[in-house]
């Protein structure tokens, strides 16, 4: 008798890239790389492996208009796929991250927001990549082979123009910068504007009357 095997792959995590077109990336990078350079030198002094960030204010200074324009419109998007669109999203912190050489970002994620992501300004020609872990409490499965049902992270290769989208509770880090220059990205959360008034009321009803299962 032949079985049929089907796999269900439960339980998904999105993360969602957006490419600016290579002509329009490269104008906005220039203009970018000149405000972040104004903001951040002289560069103070930072020990191996440390980088360079800037205040997390970005999205409220005019010279970053575009650039938040440009985050809220992907976010859009973003909303979209998650069918949350109806509800208004804020930029809570925006901030840029020079990386020199060697540096590199520990593993962390986002709290007190719904949406993290990141747009790289430049990115050194070797592979520069961001990383996501699994967060499935069980994904230590023992095996002989690494695999997309088996891995515990997953590796985005990243590019200069490109945007990044991840859910905020999603842990990631950035390995350490292997080329001979710098890397250069912005970094921005957003959270819903009003919260609490739109969307954090219970998803379910109680039944009315007396409940003893407290
Ligand atoms: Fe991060």
């Amino acid at each position: 008798m032949k079985l049929n095997l089907e796999v269900h792959e439960l339980f998904p995590t999105p993360l969602w890239a957006l490419d600016v077109p290579p002509p329009d990336a490269a104008r906005l990078n220039a203009v970018l790389m000149g405000e972040i350079d104004k903001i951040i030198e002289p560069r103070p002094k930072v020990s191996g492996g440390s980088n360079w960030q800037t205040p997390q204010d970005l999205h409220k200074r005019p010279a970053f208009a575009e650039f938040a324009k440009l985050v809220e419109i992907a976010a859009g998007s973003v909303a979209q796929s998650l069918q949350v669109e109806q509800y208004p999203m804020m930029i809570t912190g925006c901030w840029a991250n020079i990386n020199p050489t060697g540096s590199y970002h520990p593993t962390h994620n986002h709290p007190n927001n719904y949406l993290s992501g990141v747009y790289y300004v430049a990115v050194p020609n070797v592979g520069s990549h961001l990383v996501l872990q699994d967060p499935r409490p069980g994904i230590m499965m023992p095996g002989t082979k690494l695999g997309r049902l088996t891995a515990n992270v997953a590796v985005v290769e990243v590019r200069a123009g490109r945007m990044v989208f991840f859910p905020s509770w999603l842990r990631h880090s950035v390995p350490a910068n292997e080329g001979a220059s710098d890397r250069i990205s912005i970094a921005f959360n957003l959270m819903f504007t009003n919260f609490a008034e739109t969307i954090a009321a219970p998803t379910w009803k109680a039944s009315a009357g007396v409940s003893e299962d407290l």
